[in-house]
């Protein structure tokens, strides 16, 4: 008989993300009139900004005939694309990045998610916690930790607090770790980390032999000039980090889907015989075996946001989102619940009133005002006690979600 492997025993049985759209259709059946407004998967709602919208159009138009249609393209995505990407967000910020370290794919979770593959199993990891459960979640399917205790850790893990006590700025850890997970702007709490914080963490990674897996999907909302937008600005990180990012919130790509990940050739690890291995080969070789590049069509629009007309457009996009993310941060200011990011990032991280669980807090939202938001502790012990709102809900429903809030929530 074929045979489970075991450890997806060891999750919960639903992705966190999932379990709420179990959670509201189960609402929504049993009270078919509720009025509901959804601030809690963040998932964008505006249209795809126009440059994108012409440049797949006329890419479909180059699908209809013989001598412009495309069929599989290079794995690792077309060059027009990369090549947009590298000058763009590194060759200009003065970051040296090859060519053939970017890596286009159908986007960061998928990324997040598979570049564990290419880690050894006895690799120890780190996350900070809360955060994005896809990197805890795919480090467990893969047989990375032990068992999940009564505390809602798990065992062989090491979690990095990050909450209002330390500024979320995690401390690093005590132990060796090999595998480091950073989320910035941070993936729920909305909160960046500092340049200086982050040079703490590559001269860890370099210390130790670690590599950090950076996630830098929400670079794009980064107000403050002084926050880093990607890893490499800090020194010696092209010796120890790969990094992540998206189409997905910069661009409104949720449901086209693209993103790319970084793997400097600098960034190595150990084989059985004691070599150094370059990362970037193998995660060369799975792409090219597991992924036949993403669409032609969906690279033109993504390499469209390059123009100077595409800029300008993202940016409009961008500043629509941090509107509303005022008006969420300032309507709980005023409800007098306290708050956090927001500032450089689509997210808004609430302490619930009264320090009602998590979920609690997501069912009274729910079944008081109708409004679904994200339990914090859907992201990690640590998130227990807290509540992420997104900011990617449209204006109108956004402003009646805070009114809502403001005048019929019982706190
Ligand atoms: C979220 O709500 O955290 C997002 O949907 C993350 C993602 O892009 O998968």
């Amino acid at each position: 008989m074929a045979t489970i492997n075991q450890n997806y025993q060891k999750l919960p049985g639903c992705y966190l993300f999932a379990e709420i759209a179990r959670r509201v259709a189960a609402y929504k059946e049993a009270h078919p009139e509720a009025d509901i407004i959804r601030l809690g998967i963040g998932d964008v709602t505006q249209p795809l900004p126009q440059v994108c919208i012409d440049a797949m159009h006329k890419a479909v138009d180059e699908m209809a005939h013989q001598e412009t249609f495309r069929g599989y393209g290079p794995e690792q995505g077309y060059p027009f694309l990369i090549e947009a990407i590298r000058e763009h967000n590194y060759t200009k910020r003065g970051i040296q990045i090859a060519s053939d370290e970017i890596f286009v794919s159908d986007g960061s979770k998928s990324d997040t998610g598979n570049i564990q593959e290419i880690f050894g199993l006895d690799n120890k990891v780190a996350i900070t916690d809360p955060v994005y459960p896809v990197y805890l979640d795919t480090n467990v399917m893969a047989g990375r930790t032990g068992e999940m205790q009564e505390n809602g850790y798990f065992a062989g893990v090491t979690y990095l607090p990050s909450n209002a006590d330390n500024g979320f700025t995690p401390d690093l850890p005590k132990e060796h770790v090999d595998m480091i997970y950073l989320c910035c702007p941070n993936n729920p709490t909305g909160t960046t980390l500092s340049r200086e914080a982050l040079t703490k963490w590559v001269n860890y990674a370099k210390e130790n032999d670690a590599v950090i897996l950076f996630d830098a999907a929400y670079a794009a909302y980064i107000s403050e000039p002084e926050v880093p937008r990607s890893i490499y600005e800090i020194p010696g990180a092209t010796d120890c980090a790969i990094e992540f990012r998206s189409f997905s919130k910069t661009a409104g790509f949720t449901g086209t889907r693209c993103g790319y990940t970084v793997i400097p050739k600098t960034v190595t690890g150990k084989a059985a015989d004691g070599s150094r291995v370059r990362f970037r080969d193998l995660w060369n070789r799975r792409h090219t075996t597991k992924f036949n590049g993403t669409a032609y069509i969906v690279q033109r629009g993504a390499a469209a946001i390059y123009t100077d007309e595409g800029q300008a457009q993202i940016k409009e996009l961008i500043s629509y989102y941090m509107e509303n993310a005022r008006i969420i941060r300032e309507g709980l200011k005023s409800a007098g619940i306290t708050a956090y990011g927001g500032i450089n990032a689509p997210y808004i991280w609430l302490k619930t009133p009264n320090d009602m669980p998590s979920w609690d807090f997501f069912d009274k939202l729910l079944t008081e005002v109708n409004i679904v938001g994200t339990p914090g502790a859907g992201f990690g012990p640590c998130g227990e006690g807290y509540f992420r709102l997104t900011s990617f809900g449209d204006r109108e429903n956004t402003k009646r979600a805070v009114e809502r809030i403001k005048t019929q929530l019982h706190i």
